[in-house]
């Protein structure tokens, strides 16, 4: 016996909890370092291209087929056309793997805040992230790594806690508590960051723009690989979110608020972490350029150096940092699981409990295994290059192609759903955003990005490591997605029926 579908207390708690995914490990931990890899200032002109053109009008649809067939990702899609049960998988699939990473970030986080007491980084920070903490050789290695093995435990013991909730009381509890402590800390953070001395040295180097880099199809496609990642749209989490709303909610009003609650406090992420980083440059006489540098460093190398510079006042200041890093990873990586957790519960029937105890612990049991090792600064870097930039850039792809150029037929019928109930009313733009540009965009820089994938080893990683933990997990996409759909569900047969009768109108 199928439970009844649960929904969210009110829209406000629906909008906390939308939010509570958007911001995430993205804002803080990533946006700084991509904005920063890209082009600096020059990076905000495709930020908010790929923002406008594909990001919100993404935002929109996903809220549509979720509020709309009331359904997880690949059932939502499959009752929109058969085939779209395959994008729904992919994406439900996406998400199940970046949980299992993401877990992985959280926990250095962590265990950086508790670092922060008395600075345990020393003098030299890297060594200390790269060697001392994650112990990590270059390579992959089995080295057990007893602190991230009790960080994992705790953060998947607080996951299924909260997940064993059900939505109103685990998912919006959750999120009612952690948004506004988040503000808090984050708050402290960046007024603190903002009013250091030399801090606008920092802003003009992230402001800069560096216009040679926007001919560079790796910047628009990180550009739309971060939007995507940080709006938490194309990996099926919008699109579960919004199939637990209420009949009649403001949807394109909710996906307006979400969107700018998001871009800000990612701006406001970039502009506190350059300030400090303005800081340092002027504390030690060195150029921004060399203060900075990109990828998982920014967070865990850089910023405890930062902080060091600051004396004893900088342990409040780490502690205001990773600490926001946990919760705004937490309230993410909650929505990551209700993913592949809707989805499996709704095509089999399963129970909240029962769909909550498999798909987490599997989850848990892979995530503390592969990443209590010395191996998890490597598998990080990796699945989340390829699961950003392939899985999730695919899985927007897929699902605007499969509606505006396969079903377009349906277009027609997911407007009016969205404009009987919504406050701003979508029309000609929001079709030819999602039906002309925003494809050619992302195909073009799909295209190009795994051409240069294929031509050109990422980051100089093994082909060993590469082809099992990159293009392995883009396989693990696509394979499991067909075999997934190919599986019979339960509610097969009344979706076909529905679909049947909404076609014949
Ligand atoms: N949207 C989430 C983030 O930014 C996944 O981290």
């Amino acid at each position: 016996m199928a439970e009844q579908r649960e929904n969210w207390s009110s829209r406000t708690g629906f909008i906390i909890a939308a939010v509570g995914s958007a911001v995430g490990l993205g804002n803080i931990w990533r946006f700084p370092y991509v904005a920063y890899d890209n082009g600096g200032g020059a990076f905000m002109v495709p930020y908010l291209i790929a923002l406008l053109t594909a990001g919100i009008p993404l935002l929109f649809l996903d809220y549509i087929i979720g509020h709309k067939y009331r359904s997880a990702a690949p059932r939502a899609y499959k009752k929109l056309a058969p085939s779209g049960q395959f994008v729904g998988w992919w994406q439900t699939l996406v998400s199940f793997v970046i949980a299992i990473y993401y877990a992985a970030v959280i926990v250095w986080a962590g265990s950086y805040m508790f670092f922060s007491f008395g600075q345990k980084w020393g003098e030299d920070t890297t060594t200390f992230f790269v060697s001392d903490f994650v112990k990590h050789t270059g390579d992959l290695t089995s080295v057990f790594v007893p602190q991230m093995f009790i960080g994992l435990v705790i953060v998947w013991a607080l996951s299924i806690l909260i997940m064993f909730g059900g939505i109103r009381k685990g998912v919006e509890l959750a999120n009612k508590i952690c948004l506004p402590l988040l503000l808090v800390l984050f708050g402290i953070m960046v007024f603190k960051a903002v009013t250091l001395p030399g801090a606008v040295i920092g802003l003009n180097a992230f402001f800069e723009p560096n216009w040679t880099k926007m001919s560079d199809p790796n910047v628009w496609l990180a550009a739309y690989g971060h939007v995507f990642f940080s709006l938490s749209v194309g990996f099926g989490i919008m699109v579960t979110y919004a199939s637990y709303l209420q009949k009649n909610t403001n949807l394109t009003g909710a996906g307006l608020v979400v969107g700018f609650a998001n871009s800000s406090f990612e701006l406001i992420a970039g502009i506190g972490i350059f300030a400090a980083i303005g800081f340092m440059a002027m504390s030690t006489g060195q150029d921004v350029a060399e203060v900075a540098s990109g990828g998982v460093g920014l967070a865990f190398f850089v910023f405890p150096k930062i902080i060091s510079t600051m004396g004893a006042s900088g342990d409040f200041v780490g502690f205001l940092f990773f600490g926001s890093l946990v919760v705004a990873g937490i309230s993410s990586l909650i929505s990551i699981l209700e993913v592949p957790i809707s989805a499996f519960q709704s095509k089999f029937d399963w129970s909240r409990k029962k769909a909550v105890a498999i798909i987490c612990g599997v989850c848990a049991v892979i995530s503390i295994a592969a990443f209590s090792t010395g191996s998890s600064l490597v598998l990080v870097d990796v699945i989340d290059h390829f699961a950003n930039n392939i899985g999730i850039v695919a899985g927007g792809l897929m699902s605007i192609i499969l509606v505006t150029w396969f079903n377009r037929h349906k277009i027609p019928s997911l407007l009016a759903h969205s404009n009987r109930i919504s406050s701003v009313k979508l029309g000609g733009a929001w079709i030819f955003m999602l039906t002309v540009i925003t494809p050619t965009v992302l195909t073009i820089a799909l295209g190009l990005k795994f051409i240069d994938l294929v031509k050109t080893p990422y980051e100089g990683y093994s082909s060993t490591i590469l082809l099992l933990f990159g293009w392995g997990v883009v396989v693990f996409f696509g394979l499991g997605a067909f075999i997934l759909s190919r599986m019979k569900g339960i509610h097969d047969d009344e979706d076909d029926k529905a679909r049947a009768i909404e076609n014949a109108r």
